[in-house]
């Protein structure tokens, strides 16, 4: 049984999807958790949650894709919690299409809120991780930054980008004991996936013969959040039912 009681979390777009599975688990296992996203009112049914489990929860305004929001942010958490003990920066999005049709656009948006918000997110907690000399970084990133996927130049560069960021992290915060890690999924079932053409022909590379839930990857992120994975730092999980290794 993992135990966080008294370990206060951050959880970046937590409305929905893996990210509100991964709030509620941290909150199952007594965490008091924050979660983040562009709209307010989208974060309530998760902090209800993580109440109604007697847990503190606070839901924090914030476009991970900027600056000032993710300071703000920062401040926001720290003014309401004493440390920041875990951060999971999982806030993300696609704007798939081929190279030769893909807009300056789009690539800035995918790189801005994957891979420049895990840079911004990290730095912010740098400081208060670094004075408490503890701390656990969660990078959620894909499969898809380890092999690549046509169609998705944007997304898989932010997330070969975050799993870059991830190890030199890893090394940079080592000394304080602060562990940067990143959880690859597979193919999850949530909004991201919904919309995927010719899923069976998906579901047929997969060894496990079906799409991972939400669940599959807030497991992973509780057992890098916890003491269990003091010594692992700088590493990759990849949470896919086999489909690549
Ligand atoms: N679903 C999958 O199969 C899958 C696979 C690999 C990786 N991932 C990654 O897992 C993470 C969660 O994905 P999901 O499947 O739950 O998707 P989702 O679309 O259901 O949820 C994404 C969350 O990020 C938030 N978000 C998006 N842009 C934001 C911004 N600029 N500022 C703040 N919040 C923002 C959304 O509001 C939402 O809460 C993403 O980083 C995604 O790339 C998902």
């Amino acid at each position: 049984m993992i135990d966080l009681s008294n370990k206060t979390a951050l959880v970046t777009g937590g409305s929905r999807g893996i990210g509100r599975d991964i709030a509620i688990s941290l909150a199952q296992a007594g965490c008091n958790v924050a979660v983040s996203g562009r709209d307010l009112d989208t974060l309530k049914s998760t902090t209800d949650e993580i109440e109604n489990l007697g847990r503190k929860a606070l839901a924090i305004r914030c476009d991970v894709a900027k600056e000032n929001d993710v300071a703000e942010m920062f401040r926001n958490f720290l003014e309401v919690f004493p440390v920041m003990d875990i951060l999971v920066n999982n806030a993300g999005i696609t704007k798939d299409g081929l190279i030769v049709r893909m807009k300056e656009a789009d690539w800035d948006d995918v790189i801005d809120t994957n891979l420049k918000s895990t840079f911004l997110c990290c730095k912010e907690a740098a400081r208060p991780m670094m004075k408490a000399r503890c701390g656990k970084i969660i990078n959620i990133t894909s499969v898809v930054g380890l092999i690549g996927n046509a169609g998705q130049a944007n997304y898989t560069a932010s997330k070969a980008g975050m799993i870059g960021l991830t190890k030199t992290l890893a090394r940079e915060f080592a000394s304080r004991s602060i562990n940067v890690n990143a959880v690859a999924p597979g193919f999850i079932a949530t909004a991201m996936t919904e919309k995927l053409p010719d899923t069976e022909r998906l579901i047929a590379n997969i060894p496990m013969a079906r799409f991972g839930k939400p669940s599959d990857i807030a497991n992973a992120v509780l057992f890098l959040a916890s003491p269990l994975s003091d010594y692992i730092t700088g590493q990759v999980l990849t949470v896919d039912g086999g489909l690549v290794m």
